[in-house]
């Protein structure tokens, strides 16, 4: 049972702490536009790794990793062989990324195991607070990966062989990243985990322009990834006439302009997004050979990814030109609707502190999709300065960052006394 000598976990919360640490963490990776560039297991996600680490051992939480680099600190429970509630996100960034997407969700989760200590509540089973390694998928492009490997909807292998823009596999970064900043390795791979809870800005509009200050989150869209490689032929620019061009651009442009037309949709429900574009061998001179680029397809339902997302090869082909074309399956992710206790509590507890909020599903993907399917999973939102995400602009104010950790904090502690 959580005995409170004192006082509620969410008295304990501090907004001042909280800011600070986001504050802190913004340096590592801080971009000139007041941003963060902190890709997953790079120079910076390092020194990220070490700084939490660093907090968690001063306040006498043990830190561990596991086999894909996930991050866990862990506070002990009255049972200490319980399995325990979990919370936390991710601390890498997009490579224009903000001050609070995912790293919101691991120091809120660091921020209410100090408020735990400080107001002297033991609780029966662990809490333990993970950041999630390579969530965004910027750098290697299978997101959510170290969530994916944990709930076993990854194998770790396929993962560790993920590379880089540059060639670098996941393996070869994560044994730079664990000798440069070593903690204990944990047995294993995955749970049992009792419950998880994820806060998170919303990364969208809908609070703040609603007033409310939490998200009580129902769901997350479903979503699936594509590597799309076209390969035709490199030739002179001067010499080569059209009619003897396999021109791999030219291929890739139609392709794209066909696939948006596949996912033309009156209601605007459909998310079509070609984030990586890249043409070699990029010289103004050379006819492109090859092109690879990136696909982000989500919609909330299957039936529609299904239909739509079974198309997308077959009109690449149609649009080929000549051309070789590959469309490579790299992350596929059905739809999560979270456990009904775990949001009604997440609603109680924004009730009884009486904050403004309101239920809706998430557009953006999150490490808890993954986690759901081992246990029951929730998330709490805050609202974002007028919901820019992915962008070096994203803002948080402290006290709606502070609400949302409040929240978490009661729902923790009731989580963690079941
Ligand atoms: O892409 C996403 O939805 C998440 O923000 N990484
Ligand atoms: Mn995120
Ligand atoms: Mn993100």
């Amino acid at each position: 049972m959580a005995t409170s000598p004192d006082k509620d976990a969410s008295v304990a919360v501090s907004e001042a702490r909280l800011w600070q640490r986001h504050c802190e963490m913004a340096k590592l990776g801080a971009t000139a536009k007041g941003g963060v560039n902190r890709q997953a297991l790079s120079a910076e996600d390092i020194a990220a790794r070490k700084l939490l680490a660093s907090w968690a051992t001063s306040r006498g939480f043990s830190v561990s990793t596991d086999a894909i680099g996930n991050l866990f600190v862990r506070r002990a429970g009255e049972q200490n062989d319980a399995a325990p509630v979990m919370t936390g996100s991710h601390m890498d960034s997009q490579p224009t990324g903000g001050r609070c997407d995912g790293i919101y969700g691991v120091l809120a989760g660091f921020e209410v195991l100090e408020a735990l200590e400080d107001a002297g509540i033991r609780t029966r089973r662990p809490v333990e607070v993970v950041a999630w390694m390579n969530e965004e998928g910027s750098r290697f492009p299978v997101g959510a990966m170290g969530s994916a490997v944990f709930a076993g909807r990854l194998a770790l292998d396929k993962a560790l062989a993920v590379r880089d823009p540059k060639g670098v596999t996941v393996a070869a970064a994560l044994a730079e990243t664990l000798a440069a900043a070593p903690v204990p390795r944990r047995d294993g791979l995955g749970g049992p985990v009792a419950a998880y809870l994820e806060t998170h800005i919303e990364q969208g509009p809908r609070l703040e322009a609603g007033r409310k200050t939490i998200g009580v989150v129902t769901g997350i869209q479903g979503s699936r990834r594509y590597a799309v490689e076209v390969t035709g032929e490199e030739a002179h620019a001067g010499t080569t006439p059209r009619a003897a061009r396999t021109d791999a651009l030219s291929a890739a442009v139609a392709i794209v302009s066909a696939l948006e037309k596949l996912m033309e949709d009156p209601t605007d429900t459909v998310r079509f997004t070609v984030g990586r574009f890249e043409v070699f061998p990029g010289s103004p001179n050379t006819v492109p050979g090859r092109v690879y680029f990136t696909i982000d397809f989500r919609h909330p339902d299957l039936a529609v990814l299904d239909e739509r997302g079974g198309r997308i090869a077959a009109v690449a082909a149609a649009h080929a030109r000549g051309c070789a074309v590959s469309v490579g399956p790299l992350t596929d992710v059905p739809p999560t609707i979270f456990a009904a206790p775990v949001v009604d509590l997440v609603r109680d507890c924004t009730a009884r502190l009486g904050l403004p909020h309101m239920d809706m599903p998430s557009g953006a993907g999150h490490d808890a999709m993954h986690i759901a399917t081992l246990c029951p999973a929730g998330m709490i939102f805050v609202p974002c300065e007028r919901g820019i995400s992915h962008n070096e602009a994203e803002n948080a104010t402290p006290s709606d960052l502070a609400a949302g950790c409040r929240v978490l904090a009661e729902a923790l502690t009731t989580l963690a006394s079941r």
